[in-house]
């Protein structure tokens, strides 16, 4: 990466490919999701390192309650654990730490943990790490819908997004899967109209700082017209 490259303001990972990781190495599923963890501590130092100022990660969607008892209290503990370890680093470092999901399914201590972490960390002026836990774009959107029809208020594109789970951040620049798949899996579904997408085939534990630097240098190219037309083309 240049100094001068364009770069933008939000990037937000959909992590996959941890379950693949751990097969590959005829380890359990939980060993990749713990590896995962690890590439999450690399990629937000070097994200905010590089001086973009929002990071999102899509840990946990709203389907994947779904998965095996023992794999959904596995990644519940691991999500747990973050919160406690990395909260100090976080806070040290101006990073503001918001998690955004339904809260249902968590209990009265993690969801403690949660708010305890955004009240500590608010006031950074660094970097705003955002992880998506028990989250749907689908859930986001129709919870969206049903506080309009409660406030009362008719919305239009710039009042709707206040009502996201998002209202606090801008719409992601960079969209990155890892793991293979080309597809959405239910992730930031209003927020991405305008993103640039990427599909790497690289598994999370794997992700490295210079496929991040391949990705940010492709995008520092890419011509955004937002509908419009390019007048130097
Ligand atoms: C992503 O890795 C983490 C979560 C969805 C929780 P996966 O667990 O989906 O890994 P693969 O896709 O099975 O390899
Ligand atoms: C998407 O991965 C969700 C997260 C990364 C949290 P999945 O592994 O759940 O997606 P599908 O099932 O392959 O679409
Ligand atoms: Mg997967």
């Amino acid at each position: 990466m240049r100094s001068d490259d364009k770069l933008p303001v939000h990037i937000a990972f959909i992590m996959d490919g941890n379950g693949r990781w751990a097969k590959k190495r005829l380890l359990p599923r939980k060993f990749g999701h713990r590896e995962g963890v690890k590439t999450i501590d690399r990629v937000a130092d070097d994200v905010f390192g590089r001086g973009i100022k929002y990071l999102t990660l899509f840990a946990f969607s709203t389907e994947n309650w779904k998965r095996p008892k023992d794999e959904v209290s596995g990644l519940l503990a691991l999500f747990d654990n973050y919160l406690t370890k990395r909260l100090p680093k976080l806070e040290r470092d101006g990073v503001v730490l918001r998690v955004i999901g339904s809260e249902r399914g968590l209990n009265d201590e993690l969801r403690g943990k949660i708010d305890e972490a955004y009240k500590r960390t608010c006031g950074g002026t660094k970097g705003n790490l955002t992880i998506c836990f028990d989250y749907g774009g689908r859930a986001d959107i129709i919870g969206a819908v049903n506080r309009c029809v409660e406030s009362g208020v008719k919305v239009d594109e710039s009042s709707f997004p206040t009502f996201l789970q998002t209202a606090e951040l801008p719409d992601p620049d960079i969209i990155v899967r890892t793991g293979g798949e080309h597809r959405i899996s239910n992730f930031l579904l209003y927020q991405m109209a305008y993103s640039e997408l990427y599909f790497s085939d690289t598994l999370w534990p794997d992700f490295t700082a210079k496929e991040l630097d391949d990705i940010l240098k492709a995008y520092s190219k890419t011509d955004r017209r937002f509908g419009g037309v390019d007048e130097k083309r």
